[in-house]
């Protein structure tokens, strides 16, 4: 949610900072900017719409410098103007890119104002501006007055300033929002993540909660939030540029469809041997904290909530008692905490403020351990969590979660092992399903091979408005996410429920118009969900079902059947999941709309 990216060099950094801000557009991009301290101003440049649309308006012969700041904004406080767009300026003197929330904004606006200050913009960010220039106006120097300013400050903030007086610095800080620092000899960069830092640096430093950090002339000094000096570790990123480059595919939603294969290889690489997994890469204490646990509670946001819902079917079913919860809900209500209790977060960015709040939240309230199945690593829900299982998925671009979700299944399974194997699971069903893990990549790419077929019954959604998504067990959790997902890029309202619910209300909507898309393996559930399906072709919807070669269903009137090859039912989830995928991609290619930044959302959700 929004992206910054700064930089202090000797040289010009405005590609740089173009660059940066692509690469950081799938955070938000309603607007972009970028301010420079260059001669006797501090120049900027705004635009709404896209970075390239920025990039259009800027003569890159006369628009340089060596300090500069830019952003890429998803619209909280104020709408997508001009005005609104982030770097915010005061008195050309000073200029702040912020991501986050300024709760106590209206005290002081109200404040600044009484003192003569005006503004331009409905945004939160424009008195953190304001106040930083007020403060140089009494003296202060950028850091001094920075600091001074984000003690004044409640909510969430990662920020970068610079001023005019001080050509050269640049500050940044952060709390509850997250933000690097990017090192290389003579020259520092701040970055919301490592993307958008990575054709430049891949040495970085990670701020904590409530750090400053003082970047001048390529020198950089860290504080806490006590104003004390501080070391943070310098780092190296295994992300490669590479790695973000799109390749032949036409998005990167597509691009990460495909990827899952080598994703989950990589996610299981090291984490299992011949029979077994190894439980040690949960951590260190990982062994003694599991020992102990007697109930897990899962705590997510969207496509990982529904990653959290279908482990909970493994880990019961494995004897280990679990609760899955949207964050947001976890935090808003009273728990009666389980004894030894392990609060599991599951989360692509490991950014996502109302997982990081429920976390917070959970051990307030008494929940033992924390476990985090997350991709991101250095992230606030790692650096938070006791233990840690990382999701090797790499860079997932597409705001529509993809590859993470195949990858975190594939994490909870392994998890749902070892704590199982202290409760119902025993070593040969252990190592039976070691091995279908290991068959995993190969059956992903059997999936993928129905891309054209699913290609083609895309067509059928493109005068659609409503969807129908029905699956059982396992495979509730994968007609929820199937219906997200078209939801999500397509526009097309979509819904999930439970089959055998149907009868409760939902078949109330189903008629011929409605098309309805049934997930039906081959499992001990699929009579029943055979009789579902009649129920809805009798009253004439049109359906679309993704069952095993082996489950007896055929095409017929009003039934298109996609038969997906035969695979073990504990890991069909992950399988399933894939034409679903496609399908809600192929619509929206049908269908025109923006797939990697679809219209009102943004990949990292750093606000409440
Ligand atoms: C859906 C999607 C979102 C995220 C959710 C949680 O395609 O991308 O629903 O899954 O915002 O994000 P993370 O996993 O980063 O915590």
């Amino acid at each position: 949610m929004c992206g910054i990216v700064g930089a202090v060099s000797k040289s010009n950094i405005v590609p740089m900072l173009i660059d940066g801000l692509k690469r950081l557009e799938y955070r938000g991009y309603d607007s972009a900017g970028v301010a420079i301290v260059r001669d006797n101003e501090i120049e900027r440049k705004v635009n709404v719409g896209r970075v390239a649309d920025l990039e259009a308006d800027i003569d890159f012969d006369r628009f340089k410098a060596s300090t500069g700041i830019a952003h890429t904004r998803w619209a909280t406080h104020g709408g997508v103007t001009r005005d609104n767009a982030h770097p915010h300026i005061s008195q050309n003197n000073v200029a702040v890119v912020h991501n986050g929330i300024i709760e106590n904004h209206h005290e002081l606006r109200e404040e600044l104002m009484s003192k003569g200050y005006s503004f331009y913009s409905q945004t939160d960010t424009e008195v953190i501006v304001n106040k930083v220039d007020d403060f140089i106006n009494h003296g202060d120097d950028l850091l001094a007055a920075v600091q001074k300013t984000i003690k004044l400050l409640k909510g969430a903030y990662a920020l970068g300033v610079i001023c005019l007086s001080e050509p050269g610095r640049m500050i940044g800080a952060r709390s509850r929002s997250p933000l690097l620092v990017g090192v290389k000899p003579g020259e520092a960069y701040l970055g919301s993540d490592m993307s958008a830092l990575i054709a430049v640096t891949n040495k970085f430093m990670v701020l904590e909660d409530g750090d400053i950090v003082d970047i001048n002339q390529g020198q950089v000094t860290i504080y806490n939030n006590q104003d004390q000096l501080v070391e943070r570790d310098v780092k190296t990123s295994s992300l490669s540029a590479n790695a973000i480059e799109l390749g032949d595919y036409h998005h990167y939603m597509q691009k990460e469809i495909f990827e899952p294969g080598q994703a989950i290889a990589d996610t299981l690489e090291g984490r299992i041997s011949a029979n077994s997994v190894l439980e040690q890469s949960f951590g260190h204490d990982a062994a003694e904290i599991f020992d102990r646990v007697e109930a897990v509670q899962i705590i997510a946001c969207g496509t990982s909530f529904y990653s959290g819902l279908v482990a909970r079917n493994w880990f019961e079913k494995f004897g280990v008692r679990c609760d899955v919860e949207i964050a947001t809900e976890f935090s808003s209500r009273a728990h009666v905490v389980p004894a030894n209790a392990l609060v599991l977060t599951i989360s692509q960015s490991g950014e996502t403020i109302d997982t990081l709040t429920a976390l917070d939240k959970a051990k307030q309230q008494g929940y033992r351990y924390s476990l985090t199945i997350c991709n991101a690593a250095e992230s606030s829900l790692v650096r938070a969590s006791d233990l840690v299982f990382m999701t090797h998925a790499g860079p997932e671009i597409g705001v529509a979660s993809t590859k993470a979700f195949t990858t975190q299944l594939a994490a909870l399974l392994l998890l749902a092992i070892v704590l199982g194997r202290r409760k119902l699971l025993d070593q040969t069903t252990e190592a039976e399903l070691v091995n279908e893990l290991r068959s995993l990549p190969g059956k992903v790419e059997q999936a993928l091979s129905q891309d054209k077929e699913i290609q083609k019954l895309a067509t059928r959604f493109v005068d659609k408005n409503h969807a129908l998504f029905l699956g059982r067990g396992l495979h509730f959790p994968i007609a929820l996410e199937g219906a997200l997902k078209l939801k999500e890029i397509s526009y097309i309202h979509a819904e999930a429920y439970p089959a055998g619910e149907l009868k409760h209300g939902p078949l109330a909507l189903v008629d011929s118009q409605m098309p309805v898309i049934a997930v039906a393996p081959n499992n001990d559930l699929l009579e029943k969900i055979k009789s579902n399906i009649q129920e809805v072709r009798a009253r004439g919807g049109q359906l679309i079902v993704f069952a095993d070669q082996e489950s007896g269903m055929d095409a017929d009137a009003g039934i298109e059947v996609i038969k997906v090859a035969p695979v073990d039912d504990t890991i069909s989830p992950i399988i399933y999941v894939i034409p679903l995928q496609l399908l809600a991609y192929h619509v929206a290619v049908i269908k025109g709309t923006d797939i990697d930044k679809p219209r009102n959302l943004a990949k990292s959700v750093t606000v409440e």
